[in-house]
């Protein structure tokens, strides 16, 4: 048996010159929990080249769907950002993964923090009806440079917003904050920043964080994982990790050099 399973690229839309999502069959084969990630690329002169990526959609979802950077001289996203409709990628069979409610703490507000394409993870987890039982409210934090580079998860939650079963969740319980660091929008500053001057739950009309009711997820760049990592350590958090459930837990978004 391959350590692969080969499917049909669907669809594929591009959001900004640096960012892609793309569509794909899900065999019926592949299992995975929300927040999970798995090997996906494409054969190239007959071998696989592939690198970790996040499911953008939820396991009870039908199609596979991805959310990817284009690195121009990337080994695979070069090639990547050029599928179509009908070509074929590899998705490796096995998911894994820290990203999973399983590995916190109980807790009443869940932080979804992200930048990039490390909002893809949370773009799973927030169609996950499990989260919305597990936690009274959730949170999730997107951070770019521009605006343009905020398009797929606005687009996602507003989807979500209208959806029958997801709307009513969503008006319930999800704050959406999108922020942008290198030009003007209504939220500005990067994500550690807000957190530390309590902006963001300042606009969001919510109380600090506390060790007390909050946990978090965060996924994107290393740099930011790390201060915000450090931020939290610095405040008595722990991370968590699969079979050690603790405060916070941390995902590298994908990054290709
Ligand atoms: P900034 O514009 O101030 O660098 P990138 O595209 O470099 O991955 O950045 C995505 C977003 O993450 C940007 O808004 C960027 O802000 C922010 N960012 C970069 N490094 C950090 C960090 N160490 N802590 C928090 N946010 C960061």
């Amino acid at each position: 048996m391959s350590a692969f399973y080969r499917e049909k690229v669907l669809a594929v839309r591009h959001w900004t010159d640096t960012l892609f999502s793309f569509r794909a069959t899900r065999d019926s084969g592949f299992r995975f929990q929300n927040g999970q990630f798995a090997m996906i690329g494409l054969e190239v002169d007959g071998r696989p080249l592939l690198r970790a990526y996040s499911m953008a959609s939820a396991n009870h979802e039908e199609e596979l769907e991805f959310f990817s950077i284009k690195v121009a001289d990337g080994p695979l996203t070069s090639k990547l950002q050029k599928i179509r409709e009908g070509d074929t990628i590899l998705v490796g069979r096995k998911a894994t993964g820290t990203l999973v409610t399983d590995n916190l703490l109980p807790g009443n507000r869940l932080l979804l923090l992200s930048t990039g394409t490390g909002l893809a993870p949370f773009a799973s987890l927030i169609k996950d009806p499990d989260v919305y039982e597990r936690f009274e409210s959730i949170v999730l934090v997107h951070g770019c440079r521009q605006v343009s580079e905020l398009a797929y998860g606005e687009e996602l939650v507003a989807r979500l917003r209208d959806d029958d079963l997801f709307g009513p969740l969503l008006s319930e319980k999800l704050l959406y904050y999108p922020t942008v660091t290198r030009e003007p929008f209504r939220n500005r500053g990067r994500i550690t920043d807000l957190i530390t001057s309590d902006q963001l739950f300042d606009d969001l009309h919510q109380g600090p964080l506390d060790i007390e009711t909050d946990r978090i997820m965060m996924c994107g760049s290393p740099a930011m994982l790390e201060d915000l990592k450090q931020l939290l350590e610095t405040r008595g958090f722990a991370e968590g990790a699969n079979h050690r459930p603790g405060h916070f837990v941390i995902e590298k978004a994908f990054v290709e050099r």
